[in-house]
């Protein structure tokens, strides 16, 4: 009969034969087993800076994984803090702040949701060994058009819109003199179309200028003014990076502007193979370049003469929540908890055509309530998804339709039903 070693059989680890091994084997062997068992499958402890709709989806996807989440935001009972474990309420752009609650929780992993973070401290945070997602260095170049923007174009000279930087209107004014209109002008610091106006004529400029100044976040009054790019499609590509593993990517995305604001997005967005192909060479160097684990959504424009590389997220894109509408095998915030968590990503496939399209609120007001959901859940093939933000705002996103249908179908139509049942949908509010 074979002896058993039952030494070996800690904890219930898998006994061994102990004539196979040395006894130094073994007690290498027994630690990693113990390592394997408790150490490697412990928890991980997520900060996540931001906690809106997208952060909300991340929760949920590295919850059902079995992680702990801390969800930071400057509000109290923001979307993403109502699913996770814990909630802190600070004002991001206070690096001390930051640093206090860093160090009250000691988080694996900080995961920005956001851009209006003190990201400089990302630095220091990574050199602590902290995993910043996807890198500090990610996430403090996209804080700022200035510095993606000389990246992509300076750096590693790729085609984006014709721009200049202005500080002031006498500047803003020389800009647009010398980048031509009609010319968008943004905030270095903005999202979601904040401070961003088009000019189309001299007329134009001091509106733009005031406009960028109230819409603009944090210190700086600098702003970007680019060409406008007379694109035919706008496509986001989600691409995901492996820490061990090589970079993967969903099929595009496309989607609709307004305020500069996204509308309706949807999947797959059909382009041709050649501009694919263009896109995802890009979108493979950009990331590359800025470091890091994750799912970003790398935008673009696609006019005749070609791909513009427009910005990217270093985390899922907006106008990716069309895979909540079960587009692709894994969704992009699912493949975003993957890739931060060094899990497999063994594939990406589309499972089915889909769209999105936003549900807002036209005032600003307190607890709102939604009629119509029941009337837009009714028909096949559509959902909702209502992300429970406790307050709204002119043009505030509440809200999400998504709408499906087998892979072959004409996305156009589903795109329809979707805009259809984000349009029966109403916020009221007190
Ligand atoms: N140079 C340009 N030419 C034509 N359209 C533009 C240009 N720049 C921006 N836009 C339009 O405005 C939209 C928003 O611009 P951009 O993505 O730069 O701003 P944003 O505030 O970062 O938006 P978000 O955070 O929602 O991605 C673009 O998706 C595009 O539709
Ligand atoms: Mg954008």
């Amino acid at each position: 009969m074979r002896r058993i070693d039952c030494r070996s059989n800690i904890a219930g680890l898998r006994v061994f034969p102990s004539k196979r091994f040395s006894k130094v084997e073994r007690i290498v062997l027994i630690f990693y087993l113990i390592a394997r068992k408790f150490i490697l499958v412990r928890p991980k402890k997520i900060m996540l800076l931001g906690s809106g709709e997208l952060g909300k989806e991340f929760v949920i996807a590295v919850k059902r994984l079995g992680h702990y989440v801390i969800a930071v935001d400057s509000y109290n009972d923001a979307p993403a803090q109502q699913v996770a474990d814990e909630r802190e309420v600070i004002d991001m752009l206070n690096g001390n702040a930051l640093d206090a609650i860093v160090a009250k929780h000691q988080p694996d992993l900080i995961v920005p949701e956001i851009e209006a973070i003190r990201t400089e401290r990302f630095y220091e945070y990574e050199e602590q060994g902290i995993q910043v997602v996807p890198s500090a260095r990610a996430a403090n170049f996209t804080m700022n058009r200035r510095a993606i923007r000389d990246l992509a174009s300076r750096d590693l000279g790729l085609r984006t819109a014709n721009y200049r930087y202005a500080a002031s209107l006498e500047e803003l004014q020389r800009a647009v003199a010398e980048v031509g209109t009609p010319c968008v002008v943004k905030p270095l610091m903005s999202s979601s179309g904040k401070g961003q106006s088009t000019v189309k004529s001299e007329a134009d400029i001091e509106k733009a200028w005031s406009y960028s100044q109230s819409g603009k976040r944090g210190d700086s009054a600098e702003v970007i003014v680019e060409s406008f790019v007379n694109f035919h499609t706008e496509i986001t590509l989600l691409t995901v990076t492996q820490k061990n593993g090589t970079t993967l990517f969903c099929p595009p995305i496309g989607h609709r502007q307004e305020r500069g604001d996204y509308q309706e997005s949807w999947q797959p967005c059909l382009i041709s193979e050649a501009q694919l192909q263009e896109a995802r060479e890009i979108a493979d160097r950009v990331t590359r370049s800025l470091t890091g684990a994750g799912t970003w959504g790398v935008e673009f424009f696609l006019a005749d003469d070609g791909v513009y590389f427009s910005e990217l997220s270093p985390r899922p894109h907006d106008t990716g929540m069309v895979t909540l509408a079960g587009t692709q095998n894994l969704s992009e915030f699912e493949l975003h908890a993957r890739a931060v968590l060094g899990l497999p990503i063994p594939e990406i496939t589309l499972i089915q055509v889909g769209a999105s399209a936003v549900i807002l609120a036209d005032k600003a007001g307190t607890n709102p309530q939604y009629i119509g959901v029941d009337e837009a859940l009714r028909e096949a093939g559509t959902d909702i998804r209502i992300f429970g933000k406790p307050v709204t705002r002119p043009y505030r996103r509440m809200g999400v339709a998504l709408a499906y249908d087998q892979l072959g179908s004409d996305v156009d139509v589903v795109k329809e039903r979707a805009i259809a049942n984000a349009r029966k949908v109403t916020v009221v509010t007190e």
